[in-house]
């Protein structure tokens, strides 16, 4: 072994992460490796596996054991001396949020028009006068990449605060190939700085720019013909996603910007039944979309089409929240039997809020789901919808340790009860706290 070699070995020795929580009043969200193979629905989205008077214990980033208390103390755990102890006593211990949709990168926020829905414009009226996603396409094309990261890392920090672990960012305001690329260069130098796991899409049918209103063929063979290539061609995303909704993408639009994608290696996720039963979820299922998100208008054909996908529904509560639009049927959908994700959409338009927190107050009081469900939806079927869910989500052994830990209360569902306020008090990402 060469001098160099020998002393990186050292080195790695030396650094060896490991930090153990002590007393947990309830560590909650565990699950066998067997059980996370797949996204949670039916009676395990229901039950919350948790023990009381608990330690988790965390090596070189990821979960090494756990257990109770007694359990610690008869075991005799070999830790190293460098370990961090830290005392949760009177806390709750959960697995980080994963948080499978947003467009984070965004260049100014569009309260002029929350003032105008306020006052009675919708969401569509103010996007077909060329407000909306155009609005923010013509402040994205003034932004240079390093403003977009500065407001970017400025909001990737704020949600991590609130619990965010792993986190999804769409490109979508760019509106042509240019743009486009310039936001998914900020998503990489993101992803390179990112404590947390960050998995981008290319947002690559949003929204019809004005001078090709009249001519969404020309539109569309941009997208296929340059947009697409050249993202593949830098490696710069991992999902493709279309706006399926009338007004902007129609079905058969949807389809081909996805089947677009696929040939170059791109799964999809799309944006489906925000607005109207635009037939986006049964595209999404029919192509064997991850995802299929919004679904504020689901009913019966909806819910049969996802019934035995692998396509996960998942449901956006801040945008419906924030825009005023009935809440997506949750409940509904958790009982017949299908593996609901919860994301936050955080966005400038429709859902300018990223903590997940909020999202599962929402799921609950708004869709009464139970906060185990939306405990479940938020991180591991979050990590499914990322094709993450082997690797982090749940408290299992070997899993990232991606963890929270609450002020002191009384019983884990007392985060979802405390509606607007951060009950996360420690972050810890990769063994790291944060
Ligand atoms: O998910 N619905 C489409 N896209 C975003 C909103 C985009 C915007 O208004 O800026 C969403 O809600
Ligand atoms: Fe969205």
């Amino acid at each position: 072994m060469s001098k160099n070699l020998k002393f990186e070995a050292l080195s790695k020795r030396k650094i060896m992460s490991s930090i153990l929580i002590k007393n947990i009043k309830q560590l909650i969200g565990i699950a066998t490796a067997e059980e996370l193979k797949s996204a949670f629905y039916g009676a395990r989205i229901s039950k919350l596996e948790t023990i009381e008077n608990a330690y988790l214990w965390l090596v070189d980033g990821k979960i090494k054991s756990f257990g109770t208390m007694q359990d610690e103390l008869a075991l005799k755990l070999d830790l190293p001396n460098t370990t961090l102890i830290l005392d949760a006593s009177g806390r709750i211990v959960l697995p980080g949020y994963v948080d499978s949709h947003t467009h984070l990168v965004f260049a100014a926020t569009r309260e002029k028009e929350f003032c105008d829905r306020i006052k009675g414009l919708s969401y569509e009226e103010i996007a077909a006068r060329g407000g909306g996603i155009l609005n923010s396409a013509r402040r994205m094309k003034e932004a240079s990449e390093a403003q977009l990261l500065e407001s970017a890392w400025i909001r990737l920090q704020e949600v991590i605060r609130q619990g965010t672990t792993a986190i999804e960012i769409k490109s979508g305001y760019g509106l042509d190939v240019e743009n486009e690329l310039k936001m998914l260069r900020v998503i990489r130098r993101l992803k390179e700085i990112s404590p947390i796991s960050i998995k981008t899409t290319l947002l690559a049918g949003h929204a019809y720019p004005m001078e090709y209103r009249e001519n969404h063929e020309g539109f569309l063979k941009i997208v296929e013909e340059a947009l697409i290539p050249n993202v593949a061609r830098e490696g710069l995303a991992e999902y493709i996603d279309v706006f399926c909704e009338k007004g902007f993408f129609s079905v058969e639009e949807t389809a081909r910007i996805m089947d677009a994608g696929a040939k170059f290696g791109m799964k999809s996720k799309i944006h489906a039944n925000q607005l109207h039963h635009s037939g986006g979820i049964e595209i999404g299922v029919a192509k064997g979309a991850i995802s299929v998100d919004h679904c504020e208008c689901v009913g019966e054909a909806e819910i049969s089409a996802l019934k035995g996908s692998a396509t996960l529904p998942t449901l956006l509560p801040g945008a419906a929240f924030f825009l005023g639009i009935g809440y997506q049927p949750g409940r509904r959908m958790i009982d017949a039997g299908l593996p609901i994700v919860l994301a936050s959409d955080y966005n400038p338009g429709s859902c300018p809020s990223g903590n997940m927190n909020f999202v599962m107050s929402l799921a609950c009081t708004q869709m009464k789901l139970t906060p185990a469900e939306a405990l479940h939806a938020s991180t591991i079927n979050g990590a499914h919808a990322l094709e993450l869910g082997q690797q982090m989500g749940a408290i299992c052994e070997g899993y990232a340790a991606n963890v929270l830990i609450t002020e002191p209360m009384e019983d884990y569902s007392v985060i979802p009860y405390s509606f607007g306020t951060n009950r996360i008090e420690k972050v810890i990402v990769n063994g790291k706290l944060l």
